[in-house]
Parts: C-alpha cells; sequence; structure tokens
C-alpha cells in the first residue's frame, strides 16, 4: 500500500550536494519512487516547484545563493492553504533553533545528514500518505458538499412545490367552504323565493280583477325584484353546484365555442368601443385541439364572462387574445387581455363569490361561475396577472380518453321500446317531448291536465310518466304520488321550468325519480330516460 504510494508521488529534491542528491535518487528509486526532480541550485527550487508541482519536497538548508529558510518562504508562498504538502528538511544541523526555525517556516520533518536509508525511506512514505490521504478526504469532502448543494437545491425545488400545492389545496379549500356556505344560504333563499314568485303570481289575476293600478304595480315591483334575486341565487348555484352523475357530457369543440363567443360577444366590445370612442380588438390563435367533455352552452357561459371582464379591464380600448392550445392530455383555452389587471391580491381571491371592484357594475359572480362550469368539467383554472399589464385566464380540460369516457354513458340507448305517457298543459311541449319520445322508437300518449294524465295511466299499460309541474287542478308532484300509489315501479320524470330551483332546494318530490329543468334537449332527455329506466331496472331486481 505504502509503496504503491511512493511509486505515484513526485518529489523535488533542493540540495547543492551533487552526490547527496545522487544518493536520495538511489534510495528512493529502490524504494520504488521514480518520478524525481533534482536541483543543485537552491534560485531553481521555486520555477522548478512550479513546473513539477511535486508531493514532497526535500531541502536542504545550508546552500550558496539563497539558504534553505529563504527556499522554505519562497515555497510556502506559492501553496495554498488547503494544500498539504510536505517539505522534508535535510541538514546536519540540528539543534533545537533550526528545527524550531524550520517547523515554523513550513517544514513538516527532519532528515540528519549522513542519512539513513531506511530511515529516509519510512518518513517519506508517512508523508506522503498523510499528503494522498488528506487529499483523498479533501475530494471526498469536496464531493459531499456537491451532493450537499445538490440535495438543498432538490429540497428547496420540492419545497417550492410543495408550498404552491399547499397554496392551492388552501384556495382550493376556501372556495369549497364557500362553496358550502354559498349554498346553504342559496337554499333558504330559494324557499323564500319560491313561495314570494308562486304567491306573486297566484296573486296576479287576483289584482287584475280586484285590485287598483298602485297595487298591481306594487306586486310587479316585488315579483321583478324577487326573479332578480332569483336569477343571483341561480348564478351562485352554477358556482358551488356540483357534477350530477347524469350531466350531459358531450364532445365539443373548443374552438366553434370560442368563435361563436366572439360573434355572440362583438355587440359589447365592438358596441362598447365605439361608444366611448377607443378601439378594443379581438384576436384569436385557433390551433387544431382535441375535443372536450362538456356542456357546450355552459363553456359559452365560461368564455362569455371572461371576455365581458376583458372588457372592462380595457377603459382605454386594447387587445384580447383567445386561443386554443393542446398537448397530450388536454386541451386550452387562454384568453389574454392588455387591461389594467389585478394585483396579487385581487387575483387571490377573484373567483370568489361577490368579490367584485366594480361597485355597483359588478356582482362579483361571472368568475364564480367561471370556476363551478370549470370544476364541473374536470378543468383547471390558471391566472397570470400583472398591475397594468394585462391578464391572461388560461383554462385546460381534460381530454381525448377521457372524453370517450365521459361521453359513453351519455349516448346509452334503452335496448327497447316504451310506451310513454306524456303530461303538459302547454300542447307545443307535449308534442316536442313526444316527438323526441318517436325519433328513439318509443310510443307515446299525452295528456294536458294531471288529473286527465291519472286516468289514462290507470286505463293503459305504460312503462313511463314525462310530466310537467305546474298544472291546474292536478300539479306533477301530485300525479307522481297518485302513479306511484298505483304501480310504485313505473319511473317519473318531473319536468319543470323550476327544475334549477327545485334540484337546489335539495331534490325529488315523493314519487318523481327524476327531476329536469326546461328548456331540454333531446340528448338530455334520451340520457334522462335512459337513468330512470335503469334505475328502477335495478330498484326492481333488488326487490
Ligand atoms: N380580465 C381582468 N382584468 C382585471 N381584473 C379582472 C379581470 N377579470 C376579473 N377581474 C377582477 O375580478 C373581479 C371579479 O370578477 P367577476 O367576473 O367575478 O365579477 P365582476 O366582473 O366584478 O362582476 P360580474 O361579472 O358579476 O358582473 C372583478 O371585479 C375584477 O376586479
Ligand atoms: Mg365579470
Amino acid at each position: 500500500m505504502t509503496n504503491d504510494y511512493l511509486s505515484k508521488a513526485k518529489v523535488l529534491i533542493v540540495d547543492d550536494e551533487p552526490a547527496n542528491v545522487r544518493l536520495l535518487e538511489r534510495i528512493l528509486a529502490l524504494a520504488g519512487c521514480h518520478q524525481v526532480r533534482c536541483t543543485t541550485d537552491p534560485r531553481q527550487a521555486l520555477p522548478l516547484f512550479l513546473e513539477v508541482e511535486p508531493d514532497i519536497v526535500l531541502l536542504d538548508l545550508n546552500m550558496p545563493y539563497l539558504n534553505g529558510f529563504t527556499v522554505l518562504e519562497q515555497l510556502k508562498a506559492a501553496i495554498s492553504l488547503e494544500d498539504y504538502l510536505p517539505i522534508l528538511i535535510l541538514t546536519a544541523d540540528i539543534t533545537v533553533e533550526t528545527k524550531r526555525k524550520a517547523l515554523t517556516s513550513g517544514a513538516k520533518d527532519f532528515l540528519t545528514k549522513p542519512l539513513d536509508h531506511a530511515e529516509v525511506v519510512l518518513r517519506i512514505q508517512n508523508l506522503i500518505e498523510n499528503r494522498f490521504l488528506r487529499q483523498s478526504m479533501q475530494r471526498h469532502n469536496l464531493d459531499l458538499e456537491r451532493q450537499v448543494r445538490e440535495r438543498t437545491g432538490q429540497l428547496e425545488d420540492t419545497l417550492h412545490e410543495l408550498r404552491t400545492t399547499q397554496e392551492q389545496i388552501v384556495k382550493q379549500e376556501r372556495l369549497r367552504a364557500l362553496g358550502m356556505m354559498a349554498g346553504g344560504i342559496a337554499h333558504d333563499f330559494n324557499n323564500a323565493l319560491t313561495m314570494m314568485l308562486g304567491y306573486g303570481e297566484l296573486l296576479h289575476p287576483w289584482l287584475e280583477q280586484n285590485g287598483s293600478k298602485r297595487e298591481i304595480t306594487y306586486l310587479d315591483h316585488i315579483v321583478s325584484a324577487a326573479q332578480d334575486a332569483s336569477h343571483v341565487v341561480s348564478r351562485l348555484r352554477e358556482f358551488y353546484r356540483p357534477a350530477e352523475d347524469n350531466e350531459i357530457r358531450l364532445p365539443v369543440d373548443l374552438n366553434e365555442v370560442v368563435e361563436r363567443v366572439i360573434s355572440l360577444t362583438s355587440p359589447k366590445w365592438k358596441g362598447k368601443s365605439r361608444a366611448a370612442g377607443v378601439q378594443i380588438e379581438v384576436v384569436s390563435n385557433l390551433d387544431k385541439v382535441p375535443p372536450v367533455a362538456g356542456n357546450a352552452a355552459e363553456l359559452r357561459e365560461v368564455l362569455t364572462n371572461l371576455i365581458f371582464n376583458a372588457v372592462d379591464a380595457m377603459p382605454q380600448g386594447g387587445t384580447i387574445t383567445l386561443s386554443t392550445t393542446s398537448d397530450v392530455d388536454s386541451a386550452a383555452v387562454t384568453i389574454t387581455d392588455t387591461g389594467i389587471g389585478m394585483t396579487p391580491e385581487e387575483r387571490e381571491r377573484c373567483l370568489e363569490p361577490f368579490f367584485t371592484t366594480k361597485g355597483e357594475h359588478g356582482t362579483g359572480l361571472g368568475l364564480s361561475v367561471v370556476y363551478g362550469i370549470v370544476q364541473r368539467h374536470k378543468g383547471a383554472i390558471e391566472i397570470t396577472s400583472e398591475k397594468n399589464a394585462g391578464t391572461t385566464f388560461a383554462i385546460r380540460f381534460p381530454a381525448t380518453a377521457e372524453v370517450e369516457a365521459a361521453v359513453k354513458p351519455q349516448i346509452a340507448r334503452l335496448d327497447r321500446t316504451l310506451r310513454v305517457l306524456v303530461v303538459d298543459d302547454q300542447e307545443v311541449i307535449c308534442e316536442l317531448i313526444a316527438e323526441y319520445m318517436h325519433g328513439d322508437g318509443h310510443s307515446t300518449a299525452c295528456a294536458y291536465r294531471g288529473d286527465e294524465a291519472l286516468k289514462l295511466f290507470q286505463k293503459g299499460t305504460f312503462d313511463l310518466v314525462i310530466t310537467d309541474q305546474a298544472m291546474p287542478v292536478m300539479n306533477g308532484s301530485q300525479l307522481a304520488v297518485a302513479v306511484k300509489q298505483h304501480a310504485p315501479e313505473i319511473p317519473v320524470i318531473l319536468l319543470t321550468g323550476f327544475g334549477d330551483e327545485m334540484l337546489a332546494l335539495g331534490g325529488r318530490p315523493p314519487g318523481v325519480d327524476l327531476v329536469l329543468g326546461k328548456p331540454i334537449s333531446h340528448a338530455e332527455l334520451r340520457q334522462a330516460v335512459y337513468q330512470a329506466f335503469t334505475a328502477s331496472k335495478k330498484l326492481a331486481s333488488v326487490a
């Protein structure tokens, strides 16, 4: 092991006595050390040292021109502080004073002349071993420091990610809590508003016959205020309501949504710019994007709100850019404006319901609706904004495989035809629903009143009842109860203009299997029939 050190070591010998130099060379060669450079001129010591970069220096003290102490000083200045480079003094003068002086000048050990061969080899071996071990320790330390630096960097990255995730979770939690609160408030408000609107409507025809003009006007004010409040509640509902199992998710082309919304909102941005004498330009950069599983009307509502906000943010005019992009598993739509931007606090809070900086001109519900819709579409919103520089909303939706998964159950059709009783006091609606049913191969009978429908039901054989809620004499929920008393296994779908409110109130009246809000599309109705029917079959088989 030690010989190995000697064979690798580079040695520099500085001694004015050629015989000494030769002797040392021989001793070293015998010990396996062959990388030896020598000089008998001490003035050459430093240049040679710099050239050879030795692992050890053997240095005589008594020399002409420069004595060993001066050479020692020169070498010390050339050796860096971290470098352990042993200098071994060769001297016949080994007084205590010389020793002390040499040691304080940086020498590491002594060899007294005449030289003892074995001692020379052992001392050189020790010093070199020491040097190499220290070098390896230094390398090790450097490596450790590098590893620590790398790990610290990784930890900092992880910590940053963790903080970002934590902030997002806190924000999500905050919005969830707000959603629950909003849901509770909306529910109670809905109860009160349903009463106000319902009794208001009942009172109206009576007042028209018996009341004064002023009373009718007062009632109109009450009803219209209740309608406004109900509109706010239904917007609030868009923020907190979770996705429902039977929600229709069809493949939607984001580019089509963008183009339609640009055209639908043009009166706002074109009209506004003209009226205010400023110019708002709308630019679109549409890429080829995969379809997303969604509800096109809701997605249009998202972009409409974002465009309206962008217009509001640009009182001096500017540019709104709508882009669509995609990657492997998602499609995104980005809307950027060159408007007033938001402060970090505004950006943090802008999705919260009722947060607005527009005073009376804003309800603060636009972005809450956006948030609710995007959540139900399993999407994510990223907002970047800088005060007085502009804002970007990037909304990413899952695409492809997830679309198929989401869409498949929606297009499921029943594998049998049904006999459907359709009930609505408006004949046209009855006809429309019947048309939808015929389109899916089912047969229908129509009734325009609840009591008539019940008679028909009791006489005939029906597999399903689709009924309106508000009808004279017997309304839809009363009909549902009567149907269930007669045939509990027959599913009843309640189709009503109050669908939203009813759902927000927490559900279905007794006897009703599904509540649907009007207006309803063919696909939505088909899905509902499928759902009501398969659910009732499941129940029947359990029973
Ligand atoms: N593009 C934007 N640039 C600057 N600020 C914006 C932008 N979009 C939204 N904001 C800020 O977020 C707030 C909330 O927006 P949100 O759409 O929810 O409500 P609103 O526009 O104030 O009112 P509403 O949409 O109900 O009429 C705004 O008042 C505004 O401060
Ligand atoms: Mg808005």
